[in-house]
């Protein structure tokens, strides 16, 4: 099969020019202008900006948590990144008590067998150091899941200590893998949750009450200085403070490799949705929390300075009914995380719109750097000679409006239930196959495939 998209601008992280791209197979083998060349199909990008498909490198498909799991697996998630010019998701698999790593991944991948329809790679959860754990890393590095996460965050569940940190950084950056770090000081806010509950403070708003900014940028100070006695690169997920960033800057400065990502939510939502007291608010209850409107300018510089290299979505979907509802009269057990996987890109151009973020630094954010990061470049993250024909036609001069009735994730709410923005996903083609065209599902589950990823890659 090969395809030709013809006329569209080309927008990547490098490189903003109007020209044609020719596809065969799953590979882009040429790319000109008015090329003189033939193919199976035409698709006519005119007017439209093509980009490189995104990669979303902090999903939560098929996940279990609180005693319950998340409402899209592999097939309506990728379904739903697709439909918002995503072309590649790195999930996260989740070691089990007493669990051998691989086990995990290997959960993770038949998840996903029958039913990605785009690419997918994965990261380990790390939960448990034991004697073997480390050499289990060398392997699992080896094959392709060169990345690491790990909670300072919920005690007794996912959180592991200082010495697990340390130790496991110190394996990460000998093998040339990436830790990534869930940064809030648990314990803390443990303490912070149980009183509020014991003063009968059980309704969702206390959420985001019981996690405060200073929670998340002690542990990202003390990730940072980790890191560095570990002699590691370090990946902040979910960045959602003023506070937290400034870490992040702090140690970028002194040129430490230290990286961070943000999501949407941070960028467009804030914490005066906890002023509603009903259980409605449970549809924001997701960590870090919301914050205060101020920490948006933060971030948004941070993303034009790249303090923040990195917008993912963290898409952990939970239904208001017979989910986020198992917190009713204790917000505790409410199930964090919020639905985004489909809307990230959409979301950026609102803020390119607004003057927010230049375009190729969109590109940069939501496909390049991400690729870079996670061992996926020069593959994925751009439009060149050679790299994958994963490519979004993504039409401008159009506009999409967000609705929980008519979106492809299998959720029943949304975050921005309403809104109207600029710009609308036209065409998304994953290794040379068109996935959507004109807003239509044409793609193919189980087409998607696992990603080996490379170690030691970096911007
Ligand atoms: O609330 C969130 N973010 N849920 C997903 C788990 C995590 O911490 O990333
Ligand atoms: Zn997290
Ligand atoms: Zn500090
Ligand atoms: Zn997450």
């Amino acid at each position: 099969m090969s395809l030709l998209i013809k006329g569209g601008r080309v927008i990547t992280g490098a490189d903003d020019y109007v020209a044609d791209i020719h596809v065969a197979d799953t590979t882009v083998t040429t790319i000109g202008a008015s090329l003189n060349v033939t193919a199976d199909k035409v698709v006519d990008a005119t007017g439209c900006y093509v980009l490189p498909g995104g990669v979303d490198p902090h999903t939560h498909l098929a996940f279990d948590m609180a005693g319950t799991r998340t409402a899209d697996d592999y097939e309506s998630g990728t379904i739903a990144a697709a439909f918002g010019g995503t072309t590649t998701v790195v999930n996260f698999a989740q070691q089990r008590p007493g669990e051998h790593l691989r086990t995990a991944v290997e959960r993770g991948v038949a998840s996903a067998q029958g039913k990605a329809v785009i690419d997918y790679g994965q990261h380990i959860i790390l939960t448990q150091l034991e004697d073997s754990t480390l050499h289990q890393l060398d392997e699992l590095v080896g094959e392709g899941v060169t990345s690491i996460k790990m909670f300072l965050a919920y005690p007794g569940e996912l959180m592991v200590d200082d010495a697990t940190l340390f130790q496991v950084m110190e394996r990460a950056g000998e093998l040339g893998a990436l830790c990534c770090v869930h940064a809030e000081n648990g314990p803390v806010i443990d303490v912070l949750v149980r009183r509020a509950l014991a003063a009968g403070r059980t309704n969702p708003s206390w959420h985001g009450r019981t996690r405060p900014e200073l929670a998340e940028a002690e542990a990202t100070h003390r990730a940072i200085a980790v890191a560095e006695m570990a002699n590691a690169p370090v990946y902040f997920v979910h960045l959602s403070c003023a506070e937290a960033l400034a870490e992040v800057t702090a140690a970028r400065d002194r040129g430490r490799p230290v990286f961070a990502e943000t999501c949407p939510h941070y960028l467009f939502l804030d914490s005066s949705v906890y002023d509603d007291e009903s259980f409605d608010t449970a549809k924001y209850v997701l960590t870090p929390p919301l914050r205060d409107v101020r920490h948006q300018d933060a971030l948004w510089r941070g993303l034009r300075a790249n303090g923040l290299q990195v917008v993912s979505t963290d898409h952990c979907p939970f239904c208001l009914n017979g989910q986020k509802d198992l917190g009713a009269g204790d917000f505790s057990k409410i199930p964090n995380g919020g639905p985004g996987i489909e809307h990230r890109l959409q979301l950026l151009y609102a803020g390119v719109v607004a003057g927010r973020l230049p375009l190729q630094r969109m590109v940069e954010v939501f496909a390049t750097t991400p690729a870079r990061l996670f061992g996926l470049y020069p593959r994925k993250g751009t439009v060149a000679v050679g790299s994958d024909a994963d490519l979004v036609v993504f039409d401008p001069s159009a506009t999409t409006t967000i609705n929980a009735a008519t979106q492809h994730m299998a959720v029943d709410y949304s975050m921005y239930e309403g809104w109207r923005l600029a710009g609308a996903v036209r065409t998304v083609i994953c290794g040379g196959a068109p996935v959507v065209e004109n807003g239509v599902f044409v793609g193919t589950p189980g087409r998607g495939r696992f990603l080996r990823r490379e170690a030691g890659s970096r911007p």
